[in-house]
């Protein structure tokens, strides 16, 4: 098989294509996937620098980044039933966050979700579906959305974000709203995600006047993460989803959660879902259905896996409206 390989902690040129790899094959309860398109996601930038190097069961130089595919079904190891080989299918992390640019990947087969005459582009399937699957699970178990609820959406456009607006109104929600900082207002005011609004996310106040919301979804953290206190009701839930910002020293004043009678909760999938796989299969189906309905028509753009290292350094340098994903070679 091919892969792209990050052979050291550095910077995008670390990403160096192999063509010559054997072929892996699934143990009991994996499926191996023919893959057709791999997502790239900030995660995939963070472990290739080696931020996480130090903590225990991160990846290590050589490995494969990527953590969701989409293609067919190759083979199934013993024990997976429900798939057949030749289906369309989509899969999310297996736990390691890593393996996905490669032209075969070996997925944990719940994890792993047929959208075999859906009618869903697999480009658009790898790039909203795990992460509208995500979604789901953050908005049920940890947000608490109820129908009827608001919904205030950071970094609108990226990856991890847009699997919520769909989901969220797949839920009832009221009303979803989607912040960008003032660069991306432009591409938030033509996006086909079912966003009611987009607003500048550097004044919420004078963008939302007084308007106020049930459930915050924060994956860009720094500043932006205690100046959405001004925007929520109380009784309200702000879900601390990631840190695209990369501001790790801001602090949240929990006086402040007091006095505005608010919540901070913590949502990280990759720790959430190996301990909660009960709520998995709901999500991955709310996902497709979503998708499958024009919930989640983010931007997609597609280049080969010998363009990755274009990719990684486009995502450095915020140069993507939605998602970049990636395509074995021919
Ligand atoms: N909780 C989970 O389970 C989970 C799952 C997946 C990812 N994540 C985390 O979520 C974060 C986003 O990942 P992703 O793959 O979705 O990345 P992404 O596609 O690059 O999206 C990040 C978004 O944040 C915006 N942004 C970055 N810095 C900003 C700032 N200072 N102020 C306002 N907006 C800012 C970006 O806007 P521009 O387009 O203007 O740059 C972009 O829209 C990462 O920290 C990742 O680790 C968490």
């Amino acid at each position: 098989m091919q892969a792209v390989h990050a052979i050291r902690f550095g910077d995008p040129t670390a990403l160096e294509l192999v063509t010559d790899l054997p072929d892996p094959t699934p143990g009991p309860g994996e499926v191996a996937i023919d893959v057709s398109h791999s997502a790239v996601g900030l995660i995939d930038l963070f472990f290739r620098q080696g931020r996480y190097q130090d903590r225990p069961g991160m990846p290590q130089p050589p490995f494969v980044p990527g953590l969701e595919v989409a293609g067919t079904v190759r083979a199934l190891g013993d024990g997976v039933t429900g798939l057949s080989v030749g289906e369309q299918v989509v899969a999310m992390s297996s736990g390691s966050g890593t393996g996905g640019y490669a032209s075969v990947y070996i997925a944990k087969a719940p994890l792993t979700v047929s959208i075999e005459g859906r009618g869903i582009d697999p480009a658009l399937a790898v790039s909203v579906i795990p992460n509208a699957a995500m979604a789901h699970v953050a908005l049920t178990q940890v947000a608490h959305l109820v129908a009827g609820g608001s919904v205030l959406v950071h970094g609108a456009l990226g990856g991890l974000s847009a699997g919520f607006p769909g989901v969220a109104k797949q839920l009832g929600a009221s009303r979803v709203v989607g912040t960008v900082l003032p660069g991306k207002l432009a591409a938030g005011r033509a996006t086909k995600l079912p966003y009611d609004r987009i607003v500048d996310s550097t004044d919420l106040h004078r963008a939302l006047g007084d308007e106020k919301f049930d459930v915050v979804i924060d994956p860009v953290g720094g500043t932006l993460r205690t100046s959405s206190f001004d925007v929520m009701a109380p009784g309200s839930r702000l879900i601390a989803a990631g840190n695209a910002s990369d501001d790790w020293g801001h602090q949240v004043d929990t006086n402040q959660l007091w006095f505005r009678s608010i919540t901070v909760s913590g949502y990280n999938a990759g720790a959430f879902l190996p301990t909660h796989p009960e709520f998995v299969p709901a999500a991955l189906a709310a996902a497709i259905e979503a998708t499958a309905a024009g919930l989640a028509e983010t931007d997609v753009d597609v280049l080969p896996f010998s363009q990755a290292v274009t990719a990684h350094r486009r995502m450095e340098s915020r140069d993507v409206k939605g998602r970049i994903v990636l395509t074995p070679e021919a």
